[in-house]
């Protein structure tokens, strides 16, 4: 896979992008990502990309012509149209569904935007789609583009050494969040560490996994219950435990 990310801060970007298993795919090869710096394709003498809204209002707003340069020029270099993502607060937000999508696509080119955002005729003119972290709001598009790009590339075939650990993580396949994991020693500070996961059961340690999964999910992110891919034993199991009162782990 391919990632281009236009910016006003390549450096941040590269030094983010150079880290760690994205760093490492890159070096294998597995993983290709070049970034941009928006102001080598600037119009206007000094560098300037930015300007007033019109119809008024506080801040400055990103040109469009810049970003468009940039964007071509990726385009001729990668030798096609890349899928197109604004990084913005106003977007979509972004699911480990989504990545896994997007993880499949061959270049992507991700937009970093400033101040109050960019010219709205930039956005419908080359972006596919517009996508947010969260609901708050950060001071520029770096940080959600590094979240994203790191998202998508660990999911890209060779970026990780086991690509099977991601099916049964955090909002996998089924949707619910992960059981705790324990390592040595079995005795720290008074706390031991769960019966069944030293029996060496597998059948009773899958089916703690599974409960304590349903436990975490039910306690921190409820909202993810009524899309998950719940078994009858497993609503059967929430019920249960919610007449016990076990909130959670
Ligand atoms: N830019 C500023 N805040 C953002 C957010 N939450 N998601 C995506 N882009 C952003």
């Amino acid at each position: 896979m391919r990632i281009d990310l236009c910016t006003l801060f390549p450096e941040m970007c590269e030094t983010v992008m150079g880290e760690s298993i994205i760093g490492r795919a890159r070096e294998s090869g597995f993983l290709e990502v070049h970034t941009h710096h928006v102001r080598d394709y600037a119009v206007r003498k000094g560098g300037y990309i930015d300007d007033t809204l019109y119809g008024g209002g506080k801040g400055m707003l990103m040109q469009a012509e810049p970003f468009y340069r940039c964007w071509e020029a990726i385009g001729q270099q990668a030798g096609g149209r890349p899928h197109t993502i604004y990084m913005t607060p106003k977007g979509k937000l972004l699911t480990q569904q989504r990545a896994v999508e997007l993880s499949n696509m061959e270049h992507l080119c991700i937009l970093c935007g400033h101040y109050e955002g960019i010219d709205q005729r930039l956005i419908d003119e080359i972006v596919d789609e517009e996508l947010s972290i969260g609901d708050y709001v950060l001071t520029g598009g770096e940080l959600p583009a590094l979240v994203l790009a790191d998202c998508v590339a660990r999911l890209c075939p060779g970026v990780l050494a086991d690509e099977s650990c991601w099916q049964e993580e955090s909002h996998g396949e089924d949707g619910l969040l992960e059981a705790p994991h324990y390592t040595k020693p079995a005795q720290w500070r008074g706390h031991t560490v769960p019966e069944v996961l030293l029996s060496g059961h597998h059948a009773n340690i899958q089916q703690w996994r599974r409960e304590q999964g349903l436990l975490y999910t039910a306690k921190n992110r409820p909202d993810l219950l009524e899309q998950a891919a719940l078994t009858p034993a497993d609503r059967l199991f929430l019920a249960q435990s919610q007449t016990k009162g076990e909130a959670g782990p």
